[in-house]
């Protein structure tokens, strides 16, 4: 799909389903880390001081955040909506290509989620700018592992009734993202990998599983097979969301 065609899906996608990356997200668990925010959450400084949350969605990563002041962008209306009424922001309709932030006017930036849907080069000479010497940039994007022996059934049967588990603009590497972290001109990049666990332990549960991805090109028919399938996959059966954590400085 081309780029433009991806923004009209995404943008059409979240006017749809406002907070469904939150829900699937808080329903995928670690044992030990909790949700997903939880572990963007523990890379970020404490205080984290002056907070932009890029492409911030319904916001589910403000209360993970010690924050002095607190400012959630994002282009979908609709994700803005619920942020407001889960009593969330402030928050600024915005595209994380073109932010009408001052130059160093942040000590974090934070984007969960949405790296892979925006030209990387145009977003991170944003971040650049708009940080402050010292300050801290975090972002969390699906990836391709570590995924467990228990995942293959009911990954099986997700990409055999989707012809694929999903679609993204782009799949973002571990030695991509450093590659674009650098040529942006930040520094000390770390990068962590986490499989989060998203019980199917219901039909409620594989409805959640499957409307939560992006599926552009799938017919109602392959989406509803998808679900039953899910839902038929024996076991204590889960599906995995496997996730790429990347943090690095602006240097001083
Ligand atoms: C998968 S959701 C993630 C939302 C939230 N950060 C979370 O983790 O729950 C992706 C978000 O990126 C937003 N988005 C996509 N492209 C954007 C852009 N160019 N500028 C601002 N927001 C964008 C979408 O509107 C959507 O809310």
């Amino acid at each position: 799909m081309k780029e433009a065609d991806w923004d009209r899906y995404v943008e059409a996608y979240h006017d749809g389903h406002p907070g469904i990356t939150e829900e699937a997200l808080q329903h995928a668990r670690h044992p030990v880390h909790g949700s997903a925010y939880e572990w963007l959450a523990d890379a970020l400084p404490d205080p984290a001081g002056d907070v932009v949350d890029l492409a911030c969605g319904s916001c589910p990563m403000q209360s993970h955040i010690a924050y002095s002041s607190y400012l959630g962008i994002d282009r979908n209306e609709a994700e803005l909506t619920a942020a407001r009424s889960a009593g969330r922001g402030p928050v600024a309709l915005g595209d994380v290509t073109d932010l009408d932030l001052p130059d160093d006017s942040a000590d974090t930036i934070v984007m969960s989620m949405a790296l892979m849907l925006v030209p990387l080069a145009e977003t991170l000479s944003q971040v650049a700018r708009v940080l402050r010497p010292g300050g801290t940039f975090a972002a969390m994007v699906p990836a391709t592992g570590p995924i467990s022996i228990q995942d293959v059934p009911a990954l099986l049967a997700l990409t055999a009734a989707l012809r694929g588990p999903g679609s993204l603009p782009r799949q973002l590497s571990r030695r991509s993202l450093e590659r674009h972290l650098v040529n942006a001109g930040l520094a000390q990049v770390r990068v962590a990998r986490q499989r989060f666990p998203f019980p199917l332990t219901c039909d409620t549960d594989a409805r959640l599983a499957v409307t939560s991805l992006y599926t552009p090109g799938r017919t109602p028919g392959q989406l509803q097979r998808a679900e039953r399938w899910l839902t038929a996959v024996p076991g204590a059966a889960q599906l995995p969301v496997p996730l790429l954590r990347v943090t690095a400085r602006l240097p001083r």
